[in-house]
């Protein structure tokens, strides 16, 4: 059991087993890996917190892929925390929020950063290292970042496929795994439980991953020709906006779609639970969206549609039919699909969007019904607004047309003539 010395500053903070078993490990590396929700990166935060509170002059870093993954998961959940504990906030000297930097009145800090490459990660030295989602980040880059580590590595993924974590550490010696699932989080909503284990049904590798944390096999995506991108370019011209109705379990997605170049692409706009039509509207409007800019929506949701439209919205049902799913995804797949670094939600739909197997493992022609809430609307638009024959692919391969030389009868046509 825990001694006064050792115990945890901030048992008001709440923590899970997951704390105590990231708190107290003694190894040199903990690899957290588990389900979704089941509270890895929350309790190994609280453990930063705590360290960065009881020893002065630590040098903390969370590492994520880039800034919109940390905005949105590791650097999000630390707010959370911090704002609900009042201990931490008196032990705060200040958050700088520019650089992403908590400091502590003790003179420790925990920075949040991301780095572009293994050069890039030589930068710096620190005490603590939490690769947050580890699977988006380079082996070069992490073994850079772990060199300059002087005492603890903690780590946390979800295991769609083996990778670096389970070829080069998990086995060895200083190495400490853990897995852990949604019934380790006892913070979360029933609702959230339901939802993670209905993947059962689903798909059962999907459901190793992210109910059990079990190391998949999540291969076949259903699209592999999407890019991250920085911005959609100035030249880029709109095609529409997808709308997916969703309210309480289900999130309401909307993203804007462009053409440039032959190329698609795509801006995350929002993605939340519990909106009413009104808040749609008000959110389409803080978003920037112009009330003559097409919305193709869900048709399943035509009172919704009614309701925009009458507040002024331009918004079309999505075209239906028998194969409208498997046409509209035959259609993206024919273009390069830029999605930009932001649309976090939409790069994390797209890396687990894959075909249905059927009770004998063979692939059916259906994708899983999952992670869908803006892959939805992009189809939407691909089946308004995208030609079935699609554009993405036609190559310029036929040469321009040369007239054949008159005059002279000599070799070339003799081989062509
Ligand atoms: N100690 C806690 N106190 C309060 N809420 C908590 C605690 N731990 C977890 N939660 C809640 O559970 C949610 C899921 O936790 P967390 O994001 O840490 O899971 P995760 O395992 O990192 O999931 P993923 O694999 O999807 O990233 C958090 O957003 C938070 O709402
Ligand atoms: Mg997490």
């Amino acid at each position: 059991m825990m001694d006064d010395i050792n115990a945890p500053p901030f048992s008001g903070l709440g923590g899970s087993v997951l704390f105590g078993q990231n708190y107290f490990s003694r190894a040199q590396i903990v690899v957290n890996q588990g389900g979704t929700s089941s509270g890895k990166t929350y309790a190994i935060e609280q453990v930063l917190f705590c360290l960065a509170c009881q020893t002065a002059k630590l040098v903390i870093t969370v590492v994520a892929q880039d800034v919109p993954n940390l905005k949105a998961g590791a650097l999000r959940d630390a707010l959370n925390i911090y704002q609900q504990s009042e201990a931490l906030q008196n032990a705060m000297k200040n958050f700088n929020k520019t650089d992403r930097v908590f400091e502590f009145t003790n003179g420790s800090i925990i920075e949040f950063k991301s780095y572009d490459n293994a050069q890039d990660a030589k930068s710096g030295k620190r005490d603590y290292l939490f690769v947050n989602e580890a699977n988006g980040i380079s082996w070069d880059i992490y073994h850079e970042l772990a060199l300059r580590t002087r005492q603890r590595i903690f780590i946390d993924y979800n295991p769609n496929t083996g990778f670096w974590v389970h070829e080069k550490l998990i086995g060895q010696p200083h190495v400490q795994l853990i897995i852990s699932d949604h019934r380790h989080n006892p913070y979360l909503d029933q609702s959230v439980r339901d939802k993670i284990e209905s993947l059962k049904k689903d798909d059962l590798e999907l459901w190793k991953v992210y109910a059990r944390g079990l190391t998949g096999k999540i291969t076949g995506l259903i699209f592999n020709n999407w890019y991250l991108c920085n911005q959609i370019p100035d030249d880029a011209r709109l095609i529409a906006a997808g709308l997916d109705f969703g309210f309480t379990n289900d999130q309401t997605g909307c993203l804007l779609v462009y053409r440039q170049n032959g190329e698609l692409w795509v801006n995350e706009l929002f993605y939340e639970t519990g909106l009413t039509n009104a808040d749609i509207a008000d959110k389409l409007k803080a978003c920037g969206v112009n009330k003559t800019t097409e919305i193709i929506a869900d048709s399943a949701e035509p009172k919704s549609i009614e309701d925009l439209k009458r507040m002024g919205w331009h918004v079309t049902g999505a075209k239906k039919g028998a194969d409208s799913i498997k046409n509209s995804i035959d259609i993206l797949k024919r273009y390069k699909i830029n999605v930009t670094r932001t649309s976090i939600n939409l790069r994390n739909e797209l890396n687990r969007y894959i075909w249905r197997v059927d009770q004998s493992g063979k692939t059916i022609n259906q994708p899983v019904d999952k992670w869908n809430h803006l892959i939805d609307p992009l189809r939407y638009v691909a089946l308004n607004k995208l030609k079935v024959g699609g554009e993405g692919n036609k190559i310029k391969s036929r040469l321009p047309f040369v007239p054949r030389p008159r005059s002279s009868a000599g070799i070339f046509e003799q081989m062509i003539g």
